[in-house]
């Protein structure tokens, strides 16, 4: 057996014993290595987590940010995004909407933006949408840093789960990606995941893939930061330029290897951290019709539906060719649905699907 293959299996065996160099390697593979690592991957996700894709309807409340991060296309200083705050109605509407369809759980998703009015609204919509649900519906934030206290309001009034990529855990790369404006501090995100876990929220994270000057070795470093920062869950996924952004101009862009980085990493993802929750981004899907299911095959098992009211779909471009502009939430759900069970999985229709590992973690 090739050295390669042997290392795969030792990961999957015993995730302790691989190293940053080794996964390092590892995320560089391509065609017969790279379809063996991700396999493994799939298998160690079937044995810990099951056959089953958990959805989490996705609405997009706002694209209004006081951030200016340089890969993002509604990045406070571009001024084609007409900005939107969605109504209050809508919001519950689609609530309605994920909670009618089984969805189980959704994710309210905005730019960053801290004050106090958001602070009440977000805890009015919360409060309410956990009634309208009987408590039933799992909600997922995905607003930003926000101090202590609102992140302990927030969570009183119903969420559970809380998303805030760290982008790279390299604090120079960090400062490459953002403008040193005095909003973007890499100490200060770091703070705030710690938070988010010592206030008992289940904790997510993720980066960005394939950004320009991020070698293998910082792909390696990043999942091992994910592992020590002991998250339940992981969102990350492949950098596609905005063509208004600073970055909308990258030299060796391939969409091709960027979905190959992505898929890789889903796979050392699962390797390293075989309980937790990781995310199959529709940033995959941006690059293939297939992206997201080729994310389960790697070892995903979490899918993000958006389900935002199709007419704010165009200004909510993060990336160019960010996927189902113009498809509406009911044909999305049916799709997916088709194609995820095309693969051999089932959906885990009304059911939160919390990470595994948090459950673990919080027997113990
Ligand atoms: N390509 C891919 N992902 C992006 N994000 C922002 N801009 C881009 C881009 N150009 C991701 C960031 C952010 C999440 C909401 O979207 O990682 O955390
Ligand atoms: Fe704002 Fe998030 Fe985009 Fe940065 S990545 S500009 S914080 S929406």
């Amino acid at each position: 057996m090739s050295t390669i293959s042997t290392w795969i299996n030792e990961a999957a065996k015993t995730p302790s014993s691989i190293t940053p160099q080794r996964i390092a390697s590892l995320l560089s593979l391509t065609g017969e290595e790279a379809e063996y690592l991700r396999n493994a991957a799939y298998a160690v996700k079937c044995d810990h987590v099951g056959r089953i894709v958990h959805f989490r309807g996705i609405i997009e409340l706002s694209n209004i940010c006081s951030k200016n991060c340089h890969y993002c296309g509604i990045r406070r200083e571009n001024p084609h995004v007409e900005r939107y705050t969605m109504p209050y109605d809508e919001v519950m509407s689609a609530a309605e909407f994920a909670f009618q369809s089984g969805y189980g759980s959704i994710v309210l998703q905005s730019g960053e933006i801290q004050s106090d009015v958001l602070t009440t609204r977000i805890e009015k919509i919360l409060r309410d949408i956990k009634t309208m649900s009987d408590g039933k519906l799992g909600i997922t934030l995905s607003l930003g840093e926000q101090s202590a206290e609102t992140y302990k309001r927030w969570f009183e009034a119903g969420a559970h789960r809380y998303l805030l990529r760290i982008e790279t855990s390299d604090p120079i790369l960090y400062k490459q990606l953002h403008p040193q404006d005095g909003y973007h501090r890499f100490e200060t995100r770091l703070e705030t995941l710690k938070n988010l876990k010592a206030l008992g929220w289940q904790t997510g994270s993720g980066i960005l893939i394939g950004v320009p000057g991020q070698s293998f070795d910082s792909l390696a470093q990043d999942l091992f930061f994910l592992k020590n920062l002991d998250v339940d869950m992981i969102g990350m996924g492949p950098f596609i330029p905005h063509h208004q952004t600073p970055m909308h101009t990258m030299s060796d862009y391939d969409p091709a290897v960027q979905l190959h980085k992505g898929l890789n990493m889903i796979a050392c993802a699962r390797l390293l951290m075989p309980d937790i929750n990781i995310a199959s981004t529709t940033a995959l899907q941006a690059l293939a019709d297939n992206g997201r299911e080729l994310g389960i095959l790697s070892g995903g098992n979490i899918i993000m539906p958006n389900i935002t009211e199709t007419k704010y779909r165009g200004s909510y471009q993060l990336y160019d060719g960010k996927p189902a502009i113009n498809e509406n939430a009911q044909r999305s759900r049916e799709n997916l649905q088709r194609s995820i069970e095309s693969i051999g999985e089932t959906v885990g229709f009304n059911a939160w699907g919390d990470s595994q590992h948090y459950l673990k973690r919080h027997k113990t």
